[in-house]
C-alpha cells in the first residue's frame, strides 16, 4: 500500500555497544558504500544522526533487498559515542530509537557498556540486533568487500570458518544469558521472539548487506504502524546534547522524531530548573563533507521534519538537559505547552528519601538509569541531578545523617574546578564511573567495608 507512502517517517536506528566495537566505524563504511554506489547526494549528515534513503539501501544490499517490498523512506542512523550516554535516547516516556543496532566486537564478546546496553534495551522493549563486528580479524581471514556474509563465509578456509563460528556462538551464549534467546540471523524466523546476528566488518563491509536487510525487514514488518505520523503537526524531539557554538551561544542537538520544526517556531525545552520558552533562531545542518571549508560548519535551513537531527539556536538554552524533550507550541498556549513538558520530566523524575546518597548524571535518562540500579540495590537516594558535580553537591552530601551515606555517585560527569577543595575539606566520598553497575557495585563494596 503506497498511498500513504508520503505520510510515514523514517525510522530511528540506535547504534550501540561497547567503546572501540566499532559503532562508528560501521557508520562511516554504511556511508562510504553509499557513496560509492554513487548516492552521495543521497545521504544526508544531520546532527548526530545520518539518514540513508531506501533507493541507497537497496543499492547496498544489492541481490538481498527488493525495494519495492518497502515503503518506508529510509534509516536515520544514531551514533552514540562510547563516552556519551545512549540513555539520552528517550522520548515521550519510551525510546527514541525504533530500533537499535548493538555492535559487539566478536573477539571481545560482551563487555560492562554492552550488557548496560542490553538493560536498556530490555527495559524500554527495543527491537535490536547484534552486528557482531571485526570478523576480517579472524586468523586467516580471507576478506570478501563488501559481499554479504554467507557469500563471504563460503571463501574461507575450515580452520577460520570454525574459529569465526566459536566467537558467534560465545555471543550467541551470552545473549541467552542476558534471556535473550538469539541465533545467526539466517536461522531467525520471527525477530519478535528472537534475535539475529549478522556477522559483519565494518572494516570491509562484508556482511554489512545483510544487517542493512534486516533493519529494512525488521522496521517494514514491525514498526509501520508506528512511522504513520502527522508529517506537519508540532515538533516534537529529543536533546542529544548542549553544546556552545561560536557565533550562536548555547544551542541543543536534538532528534525530531515526531512533526516539523520551523525557524521562528516558539518551543519549549526541559531545563535544569523549569521548561524553557523561547524562540528559535537557527535551525543549522551540518554541510555535506565536501562543503566544509574554513568558513562554515553549518548550513541554515527554514524547517526540518521528522525523523532528523538538527542543532537549534535559540536564546537562553544554557540550562537545557540532555534527555529532555522539546516541543514546539504553534497553535496551542505556551501554558499547555510548558504543562506537557513538565508532566514528562515528572516521569523521570527520581524518587527520593530524607536519607541517602547524592547522584549527578550526565542526561535525564542516565539518572533515570542510575535511579533504577539503585533502587535495586536498595541504596536510597537524598538528591538527584543532572549536571557536574558542584559545590552545593557536596554541601547537601555532608548533611546525610548516616556515614555511609555521605557520598556522591557521579555518572558520566565531572567534579567542577571550583568544588575540588571542597571536596579534600569535606568528610564526603566520591565515586565515579562511565559504567553504572559498577558505579554502584564501588559503593556497595565501600559500604561493606565500613561496616567491617
Ligand atoms: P567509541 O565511539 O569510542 O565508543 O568507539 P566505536 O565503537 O565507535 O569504535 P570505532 O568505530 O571508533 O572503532 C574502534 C577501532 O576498531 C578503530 O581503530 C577501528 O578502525 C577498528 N575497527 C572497527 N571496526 C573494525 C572491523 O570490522 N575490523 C577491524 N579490523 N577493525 C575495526
Ligand atoms: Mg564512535
Amino acid at each position: 500500500d503506497h498511498t500513504h507512502a508520503d505520510t510515514l517517517r523514517t525510522p530511528i536506528v540506535a547504534v550501540l555497544g561497547h567503546v572501540d566495537h566499532g559503532k562508528t566505524s560501521l557508520l562511516d563504511t554504511i556511508r562510504g558504500s553509499a557513496v560509492s554506489e554513487g548516492e552521495a547526494g543521497a545521504i544526508t549528515q544531520h546532527i548526530g544522526a545520518t539518514d540513508i534513503p531506501l533507493d541507497t539501501i537497496s543499492g547496498m544490499a544489492g541481490e538481498l533487498i527488493d525495494p519495492s517490498d518497502f515503503d518506508l523512506p529510509g534509516l536515520l542512523f544514531i551514533d552514540t559515542p562510547g563516552h556519551h550516554s545512549f540513555s539520552t535516547l528517550r522520548a515521550r516516556g519510551g525510546a527514541l530509537a525504533d530500533i537499535a543496532v548493538l555492535v559487539v566486537d566478536v573477539n571481545d564478546g560482551f563487555q560492562p557498556q554492552t550488557e548496560e546496553a542490553i538493560d536498556i534495551l530490555r527495559r524500554t522493549g527495543t527491537p535490536f540486533v547484534v552486528a557482531a563486528n571485526k570478523v576480517d580479524t579472524t586468523p586467516g581471514w580471507n576478506p570478501q568487500d563488501g559481499e554479504p556474509i554467507q557469500r563471504s563465509m563460503e571463501a574461507q578456509s575450515e580452520r577460520a570458518k570454525s574459529m569465526l563460528d566459536e566467537n558467534l556462538y560465545e555471543i550467541i551464549g551470552q545473549l541467552s544469558d542476558a534471556g535473550f534467546s538469539a541465533d545467526l540471523y539466517w536461522r531467525v524466523q520471527d525477530f519478535q521472539k528472537n534475535i539475529g546476528v549478522v556477522p559483519l566488518s565494518a572494516l570491509t563491509g562484508e556482511g554489512v548487506p545483510d544487517l542493512l536487510t534486516v533493519l529494512m525487514g525488521l522496521s517494514q514488518r514491525f514498526m509501520k504502524e508506528e512511522m504513520a505520523i502527522d508529517v506537519t503537526g508540532p515538533g516534537e524531539g529529543t536533546v542529544l546534547e548542549v553544546k556552545d557554538e561560536r557565533g550562536f551561544g548555547a544551542t541543543v542537538d536534538t532528534v525530531v522524531y515526531d512533526g516539523v520544526i520551523r525557524n521562528g517556531d516558539t518551543v519549549v525545552v526541559g531545563g535544569q530548573d523549569e521548561p524553557i520558552v523561547t524562540e528559535i533562531r537557527a535551525l543549522l545542518r551540518p554541510r555535506p563533507l565536501a562543503e566544509i571549508r574554513t568558513e562554515k560548519e553549518f548550513e541554515k535551513v527554514g524547517e526540518i521534519g521528522a525523523a532528523a537531527g538538527v542543532k537549534i539556536a535559540a536564546p537562553d538554552l544554557d540550562q537545557a538537559m540532555a534527555g529532555a524533550p522539546v516541543r514546539v507550541v504553534r497553535d496551542r498556549t505556551v501554558d499547555q505547552v510548558v504543562e506537557e513538558v513538565k508532566a514528562e520530566l515528572a516521569e523521570i523524575e527520581v524518587e527520593t528519601a530524607d536519607n541517602g546518597v547524592v547522584v549527578k548524571a550526565d542526561t535525564l535518562g542516565s539518572l533515570e538509569a542510575m535511579a533504577n540500579a539503585l533502587r535495586e540495590a536498595e541504596v536510597p537516594i537524598l538528591r538527584a541531578e543532572v549536571g557536574d558535580i558542584a559545590p552545593r553537591d557536596i554541601a547537601v552530601a555532608e548533611t546525610a545523617n548516616q556515614d555511609e551515606h555521605k557520598a556522591i555517585l557521579g555518572f558520566n560527569v565531572d567534579l567542577l574546578q571550583n568544588a575540588e577543595s571542597d571536596l579534600e575539606n569535606a568528610d564526603v566520598k566520591l565515586f565515579k564511573n562511565e559504567v553504572i553497575y559498577q558505579l554502584v557495585e564501588d559503593y556497595e563494596r565501600y559500604v561493606e567495608e565500613k561496616q567491617r
